[in-house]
């Protein structure tokens, strides 16, 4: 009999499929059942996963072979969906934004506190293996102190169809809520986990229809980090990643006049890397970190040295390693108070831009000393 845990999923959109593969990957979950309110979308699971397909999250979270619930319906949906999981006692990966507001993000946290359940919020960037390297290396404080961190990102994300509830902050969605938490939460990690104030600007739009904002954060630990996130398209911040995007695979191919500036080793050399969140580089007061697909490039005062992340896993193999973990009874690094933390940094964003005033935040939360690099199994 298989000792793999039953894996439910609620919404088989884009976050829904990849973890369906993650699942598969990891041989720890087998997926048992996926809910969604789309025919079309149940006729595809059933056909493309061959697992039960549900109308509703009530239905999927009632079934006795399901143990962790995964939520990738749209933001507006997943206080519902998290609530009915935990309500049948089933623990969930919440995927990100946690929910549209901070008090609802608040009340999914209670609701699992009260059922007894896990809660992550998931597939979260700074779950990726070089993010992890860079943490260590500030826990370690190998190079002095952490004093900033720089991350950039260019992507088309406004510019691919979207619907009016995408670009709609009151609905969870937009690019400082949909990619600003990956963004936040990659600096949240580095940093300790407590920001303490957030000034920040967008620009093409506000509430949800910007197409690109620039955050500064101040934190706890005295380092401070800047995000500059622009979805306009054009240009694309992999061509400054070796090719490799958010799902750690090289799509992209710089034709003239850009192939004169930016040489890619191309699709077969970069295999086996993790995924990059656009650039992400480190100044400690003894050196400076770039993170690469393989993992770190640190600049000593002696020279260049690299460090291998081969064989770590990231991203949704991540999250689901973090769960299982979590379910041996380590303590969780994307617990339900760190999603709300990462939540009320994407909303400060909004706020600061709003009001031309820096923003003091006050649900914050610290990481867990270390325990998160021992529960981080290597592929085998
Ligand atoms: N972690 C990541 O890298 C990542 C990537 C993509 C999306 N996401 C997140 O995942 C969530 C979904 O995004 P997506 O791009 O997969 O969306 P999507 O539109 O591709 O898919 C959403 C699916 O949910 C279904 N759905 C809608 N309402 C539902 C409900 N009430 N109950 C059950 N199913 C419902 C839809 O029919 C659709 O099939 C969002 O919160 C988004 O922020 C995360």
């Amino acid at each position: 009999m298989s000792t793999a845990r039953g894996l439910g999923i609620v919404g088989w959109g884009a976050a829904g499929r990849l973890m369906a593969a993650a699942a598969e990957r990891t041989g720890r979950f087998r997926l048992s059942g996926v809910a969604d309110i789309s025919e079309d979308a149940r006729a595809h699971a059933a056909r493309e996963a061959g697992c039960s397909v549900w109308a509703s999250v009530d239905e999927l979270a009632g079934a006795r072979d399901v143990d962790v619930i995964y939520v990738a319906s749209p933001t507006v949906h997943h206080r519902a969906a998290v609530e009915t999981a935990a309500a049948h006692g089933k623990h969930v990966i919440s995927e990100k934004p946690l929910a549209v507001t901070l008090e609802e993000a608040q009340r999914v946290v209670e609701a699992a506190q009260r059922a007894g359940v896990v809660l992550l919020v998931g597939a979260t960037h700074s779950s990726d293996a070089p993010v992890r390297a860079l943490r260590r290396l500030v826990e370690e404080v190998r190079l002095g102190a952490l004093l900033s961190v720089a991350s950039a990102c260019h992507t088309d994300w406004h510019r691919r169809p979207r619907s009016a509830a995408d670009l709609d902050a009151g609905q969870g969605n937009g690019l400082v809520l949909r990619q600003g938490a990956h963004q936040f939460d990659i600096l949240r990690y580095v940093c300790g986990g407590v920001a303490q104030r957030v000034f920040a600007m967008t620009f093409g739009g506000s509430a949800g229809r910007e197409r690109g904002f620039s955050a500064c954060i101040s934190f706890g630990n005295g380092a401070q980090a800047s995000a500059y996130y622009s979805g306009t398209g054009g240009f694309d911040s992999r061509l400054l990643t070796w090719g490799v995007g958010e799902l750690a695979t090289v799509d992209i191919d710089p034709g003239p006049p850009l192939g004169r500036y930016f040489a890619l080793p191309g699709r077969e050399a970069v295999t086996q890397v993790s995924p990059m969140f656009g650039t992400t580089v480190a100044t400690f007061s003894e050196g400076t970190v770039w993170l690469t697909p393989r993992g770190l490039l640190i600049h000593e005062e002696t020279g260049v040295r690299e460090q291998s992340v081969a064989g770590q896993l990231s991203g949704w193999d991540a999250v689901l390693d973090e769960m299982d973990s979590a379910l041996e009874g380590r303590q969780p690094v994307h617990d339900g108070a760190w999603g709300v933390a990462t939540l009320e940094t994407c909303l400060a964003v909004h706020e600061s831009a709003r009001t031309g005033a820096p923003v003091s935040l006050e649900h914050q939360v610290a990481l867990p000393t270390a325990s998160h690099f021992t529960a981080l199994k290597e592929i085998s």
